[in-house]
């Protein structure tokens, strides 16, 4: 792809906005909405390209799914046996999470199904999730490497199984729980760390039992679930990017995020950036729905390199780029380890920010598991041209480097930016990032 950006240094942001809604909370609102009894109606939906993709796939599912407005979705669940065997595979597009849950949901239904995705997504690991479904009693085939397509063989009963993580995944979780609806006893899933809860949250908010007992959780099949609205918040791994620019440039009024999306199993940024010296406000905390939200009020704050606690990791997952950007603008250095997961993302994260850091002039070392990083300069980007390697984040990521670079730096490959993030540019330059699409 050859859309690209420009990021020119701009030095001081202002003003006070949204982002757009949460990307994990919007696919899983189709889903549980698509096979629950009754009407739901989506506030907030995020109308990115990963969440059009988990929405196409449920239409061609055969749920009824209009969508009155950009970010208002109202659908006419089907019930749990009401889905129907899809024309043709399903193409999930960039969207790792809507592959892996639907071929949970999918593993379960008494008709086949192939899924399909653009060229990073037929490179991700997709044996994560079938294997333990395999042990539930499905049929799920991947390619050879364990990656895409994914073909499910339905119209085989699931057993209720006890399935330890490997890795603490809320996809590979969430995908358990969904063939867990259908099985013929409660299933548990023990993960090894804390990662993201929205789908214990929704599926309880729909009626179903579930029980969450520290790090595990157990999904009692139920006879139906009730369609219910959900209130979507502004997705926190979008406000990520506009905090870290804050914490570089923010003028004297700060920046004033509205309404983001405060799941405590999401906010491990916020505890990092607080180690290193952060000044963040969390404004108003409320409920929306089921989960937490407030308005974060952010500074502009001289940040410290610190050891990131290996704790953190799995509650910050998505945020690394940034707060990579962050760490090379902190005074000494940074270290984050036990962060292989990011190998496995829309790109290879360690590898595509080093080869950004490399041609901007940032000290690092690549681990196998994270990286260590310099830091020490007021301004410790040079200027020139980095790949994002159509990874959204990472072309973020380096949008809000621009403000602490010496000269402009011009980003490679930035499309899928609208997977998660669709408005990006336009939010950015009205808080005052000279950045624009060329
Ligand atoms: C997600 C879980 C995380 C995260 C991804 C969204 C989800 O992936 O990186 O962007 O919605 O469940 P893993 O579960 O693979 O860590």
């Amino acid at each position: 792809m050859t859309q690209s950006y420009e990021a020119r240094p701009a030095r001081e942001l202002a003003g006070g906005f949204a982002v757009p809604g949460d990307k994990s909370i919007s696919h899983r609102a189709l889903m549980l909405s698509g096979i629950a009894e009754g009407r739901s109606e989506v506030t907030g939906f995020l109308p990115s390209e990963d969440c059009l993709a988990s929405m196409r796939a449920m239409q061609a599912l055969g749920v009824a799914i209009e969508r009155p407005a950009a970010t208002r979705v109202i659908v006419e669940g089907a019930g749990m046996r009401g889905l129907r065997r899809a024309a043709g595979p399903l193409d999930m597009g960039n969207a790792g999470t809507a592959m892996r849950l639907f071929t949970g949901l999918l593993s379960a239904q008494d008709f086949d199904s192939v899924l399909v995705g653009d060229s990073s997504l037929m490179r991700r690991p997709m044996e994560r999730v079938a294997k333990p479904l395999r042990e539930m009693g499905a049929d799920v085939r991947t390619a050879a490497g364990g990656t895409p397509p994914v073909d499910v063989r339905g119209g085989r009963p699931l057993r209720g199984i006890e399935y330890a993580m490997p890795v603490a995944s809320a996809q590979v979780k969430s995908a358990i729980m969904l063939a867990g609806l259908y099985a013929d006893g409660p299933t548990t899933v023990l993960s090894p760390a804390v990662s993201r809860d929205h789908s214990e949250r929704m599926l309880q908010s729909f009626g179903v039992r579930v029980d969450v007992q520290d790090l595990s959780v157990r999904v009692h099949p139920p006879k139906r679930l009730a369609a219910r609205d959900v209130q979507v918040p502004g997705d926190f791994s979008s406000a990520a990017f506009f905090i870290v620019a804050g914490l570089l440039a923010a003028g004297d009024g700060g920046l004033l995020i509205e309404n983001v999306g405060l799941n405590p199993s999401r906010t491990g940024l916020l505890e990092i950036l607080r180690l290193m010296g952060a000044e963040i406000e969390v404004v108003a905390p409320r409920q929306s729905g089921a989960e937490p939200v407030a308005d974060l009020r952010v500074r502009r704050s001289a940040l410290q390199g610190i050891e990131v606690p290996k704790s953190l990791v799995p509650l910050a997952i998505d945020e690394f780029p940034v707060l990579f950007v962050a760490a090379a603008c902190a005074r000494g250095e940074t270290l984050i380890t036990g962060a292989e997961e990011l190998r496995v993302k829309e790109s290879d994260r360690i590898a595509a920010m080093s080869a950004g850091f490399e041609a901007l002039g940032v000290a690092h070392e690549v681990l196998a598991d994270g990286m260590r990083i310099g830091g020490g300069e007021d301004n410790p980007f040079d200027g020139g041209t980095v790949d994002s390697h159509g990874d959204h984040r990472i072309a973020m990521a380096f949008t809000v480097a621009s403000l602490r670079a010496r000269r402009p730096i011009r980003i490679l490959d930035v499309a899928n930016v609208a997977t998660s993030f669709p408005g990006f540019v336009a939010l950015a330059r009205s808080v005052g990032i000279d950045v624009h699409e060329s």
